[in-house]
């Protein structure tokens, strides 16, 4: 049975049993021929030189010898035909001949960029995200990129952490399926594809719980919090064929993950079965001396390589402390054995034995430079990732034909910020991309005129341009205003403690709301901002975060209703900082406040309402959708049973358009505290107007099953709520006792 799941596993991923095989021999052969060197060299990985995604250690001229002398396994940050093609010849000229694996952060988009990550979690839509990566792995190999390090997959219940803009927020549920998705896009058919890249599982673990959302921060949580919240991502895209995996940077029950054993040997690659190997993070090892956990960069390199971190990421410590290690007798050569072989193992799956340059193509390379079917796409996923706050009176959508509208704000003329963070491979590629500005004025109708004043830049104290912006306004029957934060805002080490719009935006739409214009409201943003005044007294609010090349058409499409909004908040928005971490899968506390006002020696803030300013999965449409007749087959239901439930689910409004439907359970009791809400399925539906459907949905014990303060996982006899609603916060209740 085993064997047969085996065959179809390999099969599914494009490497057949028979090929598998004779990799396996191939690269025992290689092995064997192996000096310790040169097998340590397999587990180095250094940085190019053009530009760096850390703080940069390497000697260009040390590292091209060493590639030369085969010290070196895999670069990242070399891109381009050309460039990678150089960098192989170096290593072809080595004893072995053994190919370099060229690794990149390709994070959402290479040459085409699509909206940031927690963006495109906000369409809740698994196969727009699947084809987004799909495109990118097709863009990056033809520069001769093999390997991407995404997904991230961390969960983050804290938007001060700039790293939420990578992830797909706070929900362990949708982050899994999304996680599985995108390793699905990046992959392909199967590595060996031409199209295909290595995934990478990152960060593993728990990096997006970092103490006070400051980046690189400590982690401290129960292993059964990490179990049920922070690994099953991990887990799920681990048997969905992940390639590779990265280490983190934080420290998880005082041991650093990058040398934590208990989680790489015991969970990843015992309890798991993980044959992909893992890269640490960019000098996770070296680190390991900072955190206090290695008293230099023997102890370092020691500690990581027992533990199971495979692949020295500029940390320089492998290359000269491993040989060391094994020659006195503290590092058994078993453990360099193993990380090679893993390393190698995907050196031939990817074909790169057979042909070193296959993915350094010119030819294609030059296809996908401007792809334009790859940016229709962009277009529709941005327009797809945006998330309609708030539409009071119909303000949106605007008519192609109001007479006179103004653009206002910092960002309305931006070109390269509209990628957002991590978008490497644009530099200097600035006139491919869609401005707002251009988006909005090239849908207006000719009679129509679209004025622009910049208002404030994002980021400083600078008032000048208040009084210009405010006569644009009084010009206008509308004003769109374009605030949030810069777009290096978020990301790697952008922590925020100040979550408003940055600099004097706030201002600006204060004195822009005097002029009693009608306003809506863009929020470029890559995480959750706090912008509770314009909640309260702007009609209309779209949340756009960063959208990528196609941005300012995704938008226009958005604003004049050719495109009907769907995206769902895929994080908690907070009221304030104070109120962070808020999310909606907490637990109940013996002290629930009764209602969001109650403070009466309840769990509360004595200044703030509990609720959150926008609730998980929150979105609205241009249309209503309506809900009702909830139904259930039992709500007695025993052992192996299946539940089925059922909603009527009616478009009541004037658009067709879709509506992202929510399943959500509430263990009542348990042996462990359950949170009050846990997503356990959700469907995204498209109704014309005036059109109803049955939307089901299915649960059996394996939904109910958690871990509990032994780390056992299953599910327990008892009552059970069943939610179906539009968000977290607005769904219908059914109570159902379910025994084994
Ligand atoms: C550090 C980041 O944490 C990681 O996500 C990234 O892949 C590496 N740098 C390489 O750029």
């Amino acid at each position: 049975m085993k064997k047969r799941y085996l065959l179809l596993l390999l099969s599914v991923f494009g490497i057949s049993a028979s090929a598998q095989k004779s990799i396996d021999q191939r690269v025992s052969e290689l092995l064997s021929k192996m000096t310790l060197e040169e097998k340590v060299g397999q587990l180095v990985q250094y940085s190019g030189f053009e530009y760096a995604t850390g703080p940069q250690n390497s000697n260009s001229a040390t590292v091209l010898d060493e590639i030369k002398k085969g010290k070196v396994g895999s670069m990242l940050n070399v891109m381009g035909a050309e460039e990678t093609r150089s960098f192989q010849k170096l290593a072809l000229q080595s004893r072995l001949k053994i190919p370099l694996l060229f690794g990149q952060d390709v994070i959402h988009g290479y040459r085409t960029t699509f909206p940031v990550n927690l963006g495109q979690a906000a369409s809740w839509d698994l196969g727009l995200i699947e084809k987004s990566e799909r495109i990118a792995a097709t863009e990056a190999s033809a520069y001769g990129i093999h390997w991407t390090f995404a997904p991230m997959v961390d969960i983050a219940r804290d938007p001060r952490w700039g790293r939420v803009m990578e992830g797909s927020g706070e929900d362990t549920y949708l982050g899994t399926q999304i996680g599985v998705a995108r390793i699905k896009g990046f992959q392909g058919k199967g590595l060996g594809s031409l199209d295909a890249v290595m995934a990478c599982a990152k960060h593993f673990a728990a990096y997006g719980a970092a103490v006070g959302g400051r980046d690189y921060n400590s982690v401290d949580m129960s292993l059964r919090q990490l179990n049920e919240t922070y690994l099953p991502p991990f887990k799920a895209v681990a048997e969905a064929g992940a390639a590779t995996f990265m280490n983190s940077f934080n420290d998880i029950n005082g041991i650093p993950a990058t040398a934590n054993k208990y989680i790489l040997r015991n969970l990843l690659k015992d309890q798991w079965n993980y044959k992909g190997f893992v890269v640490s993070d960019w000098g996770s090892i070296g680190e390991m001396i900072a955190h206090g956990y290695a008293k230099d960069k023997t102890e370092a390199a020691e500690k990581a390589i027992l533990a199971g971190s495979d692949m020295d990421m500029e940390s320089h410590v492998y290359m000269t402390e491993l040989p060391k290690l094994v020659k006195e007798g503290k590092v058994d050569v078993k453990f360099i054995d193993d990380a090679a072989r893993r390393i190698l193992t995907k050196k031939f799956e990817m074909g790169l034995f057979d042909d070193p340059f296959r993915f350094s193509n010119e030819k294609r390379q030059k296809e996908q430079l401007n792809n334009q079917e790859n940016r229709k796409f962009g277009r529709e996923f941005g327009s797809k990732s945006m998330v309609l706050l708030k539409n009071q009176n119909n303000i949106l959508p605007l008519s192609k034909s109001t007479k006179t509208i103004a653009l206002i704000g910092p960002f309305g003329k931006e070109t390269t910020a509209n990628h957002g963070f991590w978008s490497v491979a644009f530099k200097d590629d600035n006139q491919r991309i869609i401005t707002q500005f251009d988006g909005i004025k090239n849908q207006l109708d000719k009679h129509s005129t679209l004025l622009y004043a910049k208002g404030c830049n994002a980021d400083d104290q600078d008032r000048s341009m208040f009084a210009e912006a405010v006569e644009t306004a009084k010009k206008a029957d509308v004003v769109i205003m374009t605030l949030g934060e810069g777009h290096a805002m978020s990301g790697e080490a952008k922590s925020r403690s100040n979550l408003h719009f940055s600099g004097v935006q706030e201002e600006l739409l204060k004195e822009i709301a005097k002029t009693g214009k009608p306003i809506v409201l863009m929020v470029n943003a890559g995480r959750p901002l706090v912008f509770d005044w314009a909640a309260d007294n702007i009609p209309a609010i779209v949340y756009t975060w960063w959208l990528g090349t196609e941005a300012g058409n995704s938008i226009a499409d958005v604003l004049f209703g050719t495109v009907n909004p769907a995206g769902k908040l895929p994080m908690t928005f907070p009221r304030t900082e104070g109120q962070i971490p808020v999310y909606y899968n907490h637990y109940n506390t013996g002290r629930p406040a009764k209602n969001p006002t109650d403070r009466n020696y309840v769990s509360a803030y004595i200044d703030l309402d509990n609720t959150p300013k926008f609730p998980f999965g929150y979105g609205l449409s241009y249309t209503q959708f309506k809900y009702s007749d909830m139904t259930l087959n039992s709500s007695d239901l025993k052992g192996n049973q299946t539940l089925n439930i059922s909603v009527n689910l009616s478009n009541t409004g004037s658009y067709d358009g879709e509506e992202v439907v929510q399943l959500y359970i509430r263990d009542l009791f348990g042996k462990v505290v359950r949170p009050v809400k846990e997503l356990k399925g959700f469907q995204k539906i498209f109704l014309k107007k005036g059109e109803s459907r049955n939307i089901n949905f299915k649960l059996t014990p394996e939904d109910l099953k958690f871990f509990d303060d032994e780390l056992n996982y299953d599910w327990e006899s008892g009552e059970f709520d069943i939610m179906i609603g539009t968000n977290s916060q607005d769904v219908q209740t059914k109570r159902i006792n379910w025994v084994k």
